[in-house]
């Protein structure tokens, strides 16, 4: 155990009921994460209210799984981490108050966590599969999930400055929707990946809204194009999940020009922005970055241009405890505590510009 000791990381921010337990920032002893997509697959997306409830119901099972996993017991642990924001209220009190509690019984510190942070310090996990060990600064780091996408600058630990951020849908949330006009399981994002993997024709080519030299994003544009398509191709307003009115060929051709768009402009943003602040590193994280053909086309443009990008496993770019814990131990360091009076905040954010 290195100084600074194991935190207990909780994570229910979204649909993942994730607790871990991490050494010093870097290593994980465990790290159990329970999945809802399942049960939001057959509502073809979230419910807060039903979200809510499965943490409530798989957060002690997840929290046993993980002090089995590890190994170790309460003495071992010098602080208690959760994420207080940004998601959705229910499911984020869950979380906060399951965290205090454990942190009022076993008088140990709380320490508050950003989810979007969480995302940011998952590439500082250790990964003996990684040829870069760890990120070097200054980086520039594109986060994208199924609630947020932007670009951040980071000159040292913990100290960001946002170069862009989407104008409207997150790149995940562009995935989900495109993917549910598709008559794609939700979500949306793993579904489009895997179909336009076996796209035979790759001469679909949707828009790419560039917005000047902004370090903004929008996807709102591509997911008209796309509806429009689609619904000029069946018979209306799209499809119903599993039930694409489009033949497999088709929806894996459209799921290629889609992907196509949203990873070209992410990668050529944040080349470019990488460039412009003279990046030593390029970090990628959030669910979106599960996507192969995200992290295949970066680290070679990364590579090309001389700094190397730092992506955790698929498994730790999507909603995890171990990636709070990671950010909590920077916070801790850094004196952050958080009262057992922490509160849920649905929109916080993680940096200004
Ligand atoms: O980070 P995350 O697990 O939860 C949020 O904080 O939002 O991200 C979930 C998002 C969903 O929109 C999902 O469709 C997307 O990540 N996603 C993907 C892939 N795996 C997950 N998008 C594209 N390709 C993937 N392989
Ligand atoms: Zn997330």
């Amino acid at each position: 155990m290195t100084a600074g000791g194991l935190i207990l990381a909780v994570e229910s921010s979204c649909d993942e009921t994730g607790i871990a337990i991490v050494d010093g920032g870097k290593t994980i002893l465990a790290n159990v994460v329970a999945s809802q997509v399942a049960m939001h697959a057959a509502m073809g997306g979230i419910v807060p209210e039903v979200a809510a409830r499965a943490h409530l119901r798989w957060i002690v099972p997840v929290l046993d799984e993980a002090w089995a996993a590890a190994g170790v017991g309460w003495d071992d642990i010098a602080a208690v981490a959760v994420t207080n924001g940004p998601g959705l209220a229910g499911s984020l009190l869950v979380g906060i108050n399951f965290a205090k509690t454990l942190a009022y019984v076993h008088a140990k510190p709380l320490v508050p966590v950003n989810h979007l942070e969480g995302h940011l310090y998952a590439a500082w996990l250790a990964d003996e599969t990684r040829e870069v060990a760890e990120p070097l600064f200054p980086l520039v780091a594109l986060i994208v999930s199924g609630g947020h996408t932007f670009l951040v600058e980071m000159t040292d630990h913990l100290q960001y400055r946002l170069l862009g951020e989407t104008v409207d849908d997150a790149a995940g949330e562009a995935f989900d929707k495109v993917g549910r006009l598709l008559g794609l399981p939700y979500p949306g994002g793993p579904a489009i990946m895997k179909a336009a993997a076996s796209a035979t024709r790759q001469d679909v080519v949707f828009p790419r809204a560039w917005l000047g030299d902004s370090f903004d994003f929008s996807f709102s544009g591509l997911k008209t194009a796309a509806r429009r398509t689609i619904a000029t191709e069946t018979d209306g307003e799209g499809t119903s999940i599993g039930e694409s009115a489009l033949s497999e060929d088709r929806v894996a051709e459209l799921s290629y020009g889609f992907q196509e768009s949203v990873v070209d402009v992410l990668v050529t943003k944040t080349l470019r922005a990488a460039r412009q602040v003279g990046a030593r590193s390029v970090v990628l994280g959030g669910g979106v970055a599960a996507n192969r053909v995200l992290r295949d086309r970066l680290a070679d443009g990364a590579a090309a241009a001389g700094f190397p990008l730092v992506v955790p496993r698929p498994s730790l770019c999507t909603d995890n405890g171990a990636m709070i814990g990671a950010a909590a131990s920077r916070r801790w360091a850094a004196g952050a505590r958080a009262g057992l009076d922490l509160d849920a905040r649905p929109s916080l954010p993680l940096a200004r510009r």
